[in-house]
């Protein structure tokens, strides 16, 4: 099954039949909240927001191995994480919708694997590309089908965040190769891998990141809201379309 991980902008899914509420327990605690189980266009699909209902979870409190933990018991194989993100090369400005095939990991300090030794056997799972492929192209077609322009790469660096970069932080990064920044994909995607499920990003560009563009002196949030808005309407298109889809797959 298909499920829907939620970012900034994206607390819920605008087509989506909500069927019922799941609350889940997993070994690592609670979930960010309870899952929401619906369908689009007859496709099943489970949302789950990742800072909670009302957006309370700052971006290293959410609890990871909750969230993937009960995504999986509960059915999903495949999870699109929608995040907000800055753009630090020419081709992500604000608007901008990405699909990245790569990631760097600068978080610290979070529970980021279910392979810790204590009740589990340590295994160090493959992760050389991070992403599925078979599910990124997938988002693309579906990207394609519904005539949403996508930019079908990229190199995702994770921060820790709550705070935004510094300049300075962001031209290394730029220097390490990486074109987008967001606060929330690492340990996801890896924890997604660790329990072989697929994983895929759509990452909504709604600001320059930190000393480039517009953001050269500082990042204003005056317009942030709106670029997300906008853009995350796409994301939905693009998402209830991959549903649909996706649906006519497995069920064909
Ligand atoms: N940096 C980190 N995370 C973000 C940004 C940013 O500039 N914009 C949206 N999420």
């Amino acid at each position: 099954m298909l499920a829907v991980i939620g970012g900034s902008g994206l607390a819920g899914l605008g087509r989506m039949n909500v069927v019922r509420r799941q609350i889940v327990r997993t070994p690592y605690g609670d979930p960010s909240g309870p899952l929401v189980v619906g369908e689009i266009g007859g496709a099943p699909v489970l949302f789950l927001p990742r800072h909670g209902p009302g957006h309370v979870l700052a971006p290293h409190r959410v609890n990871y191995r909750a969230n993937i933990w009960a995504l999986r018991e509960s059915g999903a194989t495949d999870i699109v994480a929608v995040a907000a993100v800055g753009g630090m090369a020419q081709n992500v400005g604000p608007g901008v919708i990405a699909v990245p095939e790569q990631i760097i990991d600068y978080t610290y300090g979070r529970e980021h694997t279910y392979c810790d030794g204590s009740d589990r056997k340590v295994t160090h799972v493959d992760f050389t590309r991070p992403y599925s492929d078979e599910l990124r192209d997938q988002v693309l077609a579906a990207a394609g089908a519904s005539a949403v322009a996508v930019v079908a790469s990229g190199v995702y660096a994770a921060t820790q965040g709550p705070r935004l970069e510094t300049a300075a932080e962001i031209a290394r990064m730029q220097r390490d190769g990486a074109t987008l920044v967001g606060m929330t994909g690492m340990p996801e995607a890896a924890l997604a891998r660790e329990l072989s499920l697929r994983y895929a990003h759509l990452c909504a560009v709604s600001n320059w990141a930190a000393g480039c563009g517009d953001s050269m002196r500082a990042i204003s949030h005056a317009n942030i809201d709106a670029t997300l808005d906008l853009a995350i309407g796409r994301v939905q298109q693009i998402i209830e379309q991959l549903a649909v889809a996706y649906h006519g797959r497995s069920s064909g």
